[in-house]
């Protein structure tokens, strides 16, 4: 079979295409054909070799596709040939707390991912793709899609006519305005763009405020919800945006921290959480239950994600490039049929 692999010592341009023997599954295993991946930030970081972790190469990379079941090992029984899966990001944890997780096992890094003809994958680390989406939708779904959910749903219990602010426009963001809407949440939206503020709400956000031309969003935050504040926040800005998505908290708030797009250096006071009473929580992508929850709330919501651009599977440099440089809204992905 054909794979890519990001060779030593690391960088997109080190990715290469090669020939691998075609895996068999082992007894619990089912090997997939790939017909569509996913991009994350993630995987930029991984090739470019400023991730938090550094993995041992070769590596496939790439911890979301989906694909079609080519073959079951032999005591298998939660998937038959034929059947349409997505892998999950973990590996280990089919569900309860984050303390059931094994750290060493996270597809894409370090163990292989999608971006390979075939995938074998542990029958208990994949999902039944939903119905409602093609296979380049679902292949988007493991790492932004759950980790949306895992923060609103699974762990934030979102309740109807609570607010959701949603920092940016990118692939997590995105899905939690959809997830969000789709709860009777009050959606907030920010990003730097005013023609995605619009697409937002063409979505299902309520409000969007421009963070670039408002430095003090929070406060903006406060006065679209009667100075109440918001009750979920997706946090993917990281340090430099903590302190304004601390006053757009409502009391009782619940900050998930995401990401670090703005940096990685900032300050804020812990006092600002007491005075609050928020709750901060970091969030670890999902567990495979998550994702089964979230796969039911798409179908029976006919949630579609969004999609910016599609590049062939062998155009992953290129397609890394463009997540890494370009102003997208919605995710990057690959298709593995052409
Ligand atoms: N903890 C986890 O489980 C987990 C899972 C997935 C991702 N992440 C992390 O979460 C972050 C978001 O991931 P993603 O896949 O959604 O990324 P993405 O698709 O690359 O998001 C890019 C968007 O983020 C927005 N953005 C950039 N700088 C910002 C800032 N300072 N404040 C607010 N928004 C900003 C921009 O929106 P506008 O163009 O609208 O301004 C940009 O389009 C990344 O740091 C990623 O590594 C963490």
């Amino acid at each position: 079979m054909k794979a890519i692999e990001l060779q030593a010592p690391g960088g997109i341009e080190n990715l290469k295409l090669v020939e691998r023997p075609t895996p068999e599954p082992g007894r619990q295993e089912i090997l997939i054909r790939v017909k569509a991946s996913a991009l994350n930030y993630r995987d930029v970081e991984i090739a470019r070799g400023s991730y938090h972790t550094q993995f041992d190469l070769p590596l496939v990379l790439l911890s979301d596709g989906v694909g079609e079941v080519a073959a079951v090992g032999a005591e298998v029984s939660r998937f038959k040939v034929g059947d349409r899966v997505c892998g999950t990001f973990w590996q280990r944890w089919a569900g309860g707390s984050f303390a059931m997780v094994e750290a060493t096992y996270q597809r894409g890094g370090p163990i292989d991912g999608m971006l390979s003809e075939f995938a074998l994958l542990d029958e208990q680390a994949a999902v039944l793709a939903p119905d409602n989406l093609s296979d380049i939708e679902a292949a988007t779904l493991a790492c932004a899609g759950v980790t949306a959910w895992h923060a609103l749903f699974t762990e934030g219990r979102l309740k109807p006519g609570e607010t959701v602010l949603s920092l940016g426009t990118g692939g997590v963001s995105l899905f939690a305005v959809q997830f969000a809407r789709a709860g009777g949440a009050h959606v907030i939206v920010t990003s730097s763009s005013d023609e995605k503020l619009a697409r937002a709400k063409e979505l299902g956000a309520h409000d969007g405020v421009n963070y670039r031309d408002n430095p003090d969003w929070g406060q903006t935050v406060l006065a679209l919800t009667g100075g109440r504040g918001a009750d979920h926040i997706i946090e993917v800005g990281g340090p430099q945006s903590f302190a304004q998505s601390l006053k757009a908290a409502a009391r009782g708030a619940q900050i998930n921290v995401i990401g670090y797009l703005g940096g990685s250096e900032g300050s804020i006071n812990p006092l600002d959480i007491f005075r609050r009473q928020v709750t901060a929580r970091g969030v670890p992508v999902g567990s495979r239950e998550s994702f089964e929850a979230m796969n039911r709330a798409i179908a029976v919501n006919g949630i579609r994600p969004v999609i910016d651009s599609v590049f062939p599977w062998t155009a992953v440099a290129e397609a890394l490039r463009y997540l890494e440089h370009g102003s997208l809204f919605g995710k990057v992905a690959l298709d593995h049929t052409r």
